[in-house]
């Protein structure tokens, strides 16, 4: 039996090459390995965008039509959208009530996230609660591994060990453990080489961005900075145009990175170069993904995805509430 992976994102409209290599692309690979569930996690959108909740549904057809334009395949794994799964707040209602408060409070990304949203009021009653239905997520599907990024490892630890509070109170053993994924992911910064990529930076490169658009972004990227002039050396390393170079494989990157030393190769050419591989990787995701949302198609596969999610959940369900009332529990 293959083990189950189990992830999730919040829906935010299109993905950017940042979500691409840092998460999507991970995925992808991960599918032929294991049984794997991927999750829209719209419960855990709203508990910050209830003032934009009308959004969450584009967000996430969007969303999902660039998870498959970009190799997640409904045929291999799961994919599903939480709240059309009503296990997950059911679970997450047991579980929030053998989870002690000081938990949730204790928790870095809570502090942090109290911090960075400030212009959010996000001091509510399920937001603190997030790593509580985040557990819920992964023990519905009896998840064994959760690719995540490192800033979710605190959630992680959150999850094994209401786990263990879960089997020792109802004298159980229902769940594995979730251990977290890391694989090495490289940093992908953004358009201004300065930050993380991100949508809220508006530094990114959405992986279906338009041809035009694209191009403005591509060119307008930002460069070795000690190298106002053509004439100057460029020093390659601390360039997030030559980072993009390697990331999408060039293979003439040694040549850029020489020419570029000895103040040959121009940052315009260099860029223009760049701009061709990125739209031989985007224009197809920017059609594959059109097609799946004109057409309706996505709607389809994320209903077929959404069965059989709730054909794992609603099996485990029923072992949670055995085990949590006895086995004369109401079904
Ligand atoms: N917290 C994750 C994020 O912000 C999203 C998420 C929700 C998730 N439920 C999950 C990730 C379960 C992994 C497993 O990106
Ligand atoms: Fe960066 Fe390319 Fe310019 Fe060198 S030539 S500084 S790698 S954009």
């Amino acid at each position: 039996m293959k083990k189950r992976v189990l992830s999730g994102a919040r829906p935010t409209g299109s993905l950017h090459l940042g979500n691409y290599f840092g998460a999507i692309k991970n995925w992808v690979e991960l599918q032929d390995k294991y049984e794997c569930f991927y999750m829209v996690a719209d419960w855990h959108a709203l508990m910050g965008e209830y003032a934009n909740a009308e959004k969450i549904t584009t967000w996430t057809h969007e969303m999902v039509a660039d998870w498959i334009a970009c190799g997640l395949d409904p045929n291999k794994s799961t994919i599903f959208v939480q709240s059309a799964v009503r296990e997950h707040a059911e679970l997450h209602l047991v579980l929030s009530c053998i989870t002690p408060l000081g938990w949730l409070e204790r928790s870095p990304t809570y502090k942090e996230q109290i911090k960075t949203l400030e212009h959010k009021d996000i001091t509510n009653y399920a937001f603190l609660g997030y790593p509580v239905l985040q557990a819920a997520d992964i023990l519905l599907y009896k998840g064994d591994y959760v690719p995540v990024g490192e800033d979710q490892d605190s959630h992680l630890e959150l999850s094994r060990e209401i786990v263990r509070r879960f089997h020792h109170l109802f004298k159980c053993n229902i769940f594995p453990e979730p251990q977290s994924l890391h694989t090495s992911t490289p940093k992908v910064l953004g358009t201004d080489g300065q930050k993380k990529m991100s949508k809220s930076l508006d530094n990114y490169l959405a992986c279906s961005e338009d041809q035009k658009v694209l191009q403005k972004k591509v060119l307008s990227m930002f460069t070795d900075p000690l190298r106002p002039r053509k004439e100057d050396k460029g020093h390659p390393e601390n360039c997030n145009v030559f980072t993009f170079h390697n990331l999408f494989g060039n293979q003439g990157v040694e040549k850029i990175r020489k020419e570029c030393k000895e103040a040959v190769l121009g940052c315009s050419d260099c860029k223009k170069e760049l701009l061709g591989f990125i739209e031989n990787f985007v224009a197809p995701i920017r059609e594959h993904r059109e097609s799946l949302l004109k057409t309706g198609e996505i709607r389809d596969i994320i209903n077929e995805g959404n069965k059989k999610a709730i054909a794992v959940a609603s099996s485990v369900m029923k072992e949670v509430k055995s085990a949590v009332f006895g086995k004369f529990a109401a079904k």
